[in-house]
């Protein structure tokens, strides 16, 4: 039988691609490191506010310029609703859910994250230009997922 020479390139062509991209999972996954996300901090979601940091949800300075937000996401708000730093504050976020899939988005930053049931998810970034930052829920969470906003306000 004979195949023509543009399907067999063609067909050599994909396997070597084949054979590349396992090479790249190999060395990505061994030598560098990455991987899909283990290690993750899991809570009983119907638990989370008794566990801490969660009992305690707000803002707290945890060094020069530090702050730490424990941050809880439900059906249909944010806990803190404002969250109130000085300019220049560099911010970990620290935040989960208790009931369904929400989305933490601090409009002009680079916090963007999803906030998954018992999940805890942390994110840092620092607030340099003082202003009022809207965060919104970007992930549809029910009728009340509209009204599911706070403010970050950089003073
Ligand atoms: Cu919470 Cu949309």
């Amino acid at each position: 039988m004979r195949v023509h020479l543009y399907e067999r390139a063609f067909l050599w062509l994909g396997a070597a691609m084949l054979i590349v991209f396992g090479i790249t999972l190999i060395i990505t996954s061994t030598a560098m490191g990455i991987h899909l996300p283990g290690n993750v901090q899991r809570l009983d979601p119907a638990q989370v506010r008794e566990i801490p940091p969660f009992d305690e949800p707000g803002v707290r300075q945890i060094g020069e310029n530090r702050y730490e937000v424990v941050l809880i996401g439900f059906a249909w708000a944010f806990q803190p609703r404002e969250i109130r730093i000085p300019a220049g504050s560099e911010v970990t976020f620290i935040a989960t859910s208790t009931d369904v899939i929400h989305g933490l988005h601090v409009q002009g930053s680079r916090v963007n994250m999803m906030l998954i049931p018992g999940q805890v998810a942390r994110n840092t970034y620092r607030f340099d230009k003082p202003g009022t930052y809207q965060m919104v829920c970007h992930e549809f969470c029910g009728s009340g997922h509209h009204i599911m906003a706070g403010e970050v306000i950089v003073q």
